[in-house]
């Protein structure tokens, strides 16, 4: 990326969440049924019922995702939790050990959180070494009435 655009970005407070999946099929470590997570910046709801994201071809999430995703925005107090699933390739078992969930709607949800969106991808684009996803969302819920975690500077506030 250009390098004054990098400086740009750098001052932006990006809102930070996680999403969740369920492993679409065997691939390599993964097992079909295997819960998969990852922490994002990108996700953004946009108008009526579409929302997007990206995931780099690297992450494991990228080969995770296949239809149903739920994304959790977070409150500050969650920031440990969206450092431990921003760590480089964990287990999906790790990634799960110790941490709060119920099964809804066949997706891992997370307890606690500031605000979840539940959806499904209706398109995915190829834009070189990211993929961009389109979703539809199918359900949104807002627990708490406190400030979402964010990132900026390499910190979590
Ligand atoms: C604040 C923050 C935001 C992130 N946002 C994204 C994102 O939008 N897309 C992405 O592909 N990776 C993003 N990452 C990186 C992934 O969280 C991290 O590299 C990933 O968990 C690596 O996991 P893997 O080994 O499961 O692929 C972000 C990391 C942090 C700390």
């Amino acid at each position: 990326m250009d390098k004054i655009l990098r400086q740009v970005y750098a001052e932006f407070r990006f809102p930070v969440g996680i999403m969740t999946t369920v492993v679409k099929k065997n691939n390599g470590m993964l097992i079909k049924g295997d819960l998969r997570g990852c922490t994002i910046s990108s996700f953004r709801v946009l108008e009526d019922d579409k929302c997007f994201f990206s995931f780099n071809k690297t992450r494991i999430m990228a080969s995770a995702l296949d239809k149903d995703f739920a994304f959790h925005y977070l409150i500050s107090e969650q920031m440990e939790l969206a450092k431990k699933f921003s760590l480089n390739g964990m287990s999906c078992e790790d990634q799960f050990t110790d941490v709060k969930y119920e099964m809804r709607n066949g997706l891992p949800v997370l307890m606690d959180y500031h605000s979840l969106v539940i959806g499904t991808i209706c398109e995915t684009l190829d834009v070189g070494d990211c993929l961009v996803y389109i979703g539809k969302v199918e359900f949104a819920e807002c627990l708490k009435d406190q400030p979402i975690l964010h990132y900026k500077h390499r910190k979590f506030s």
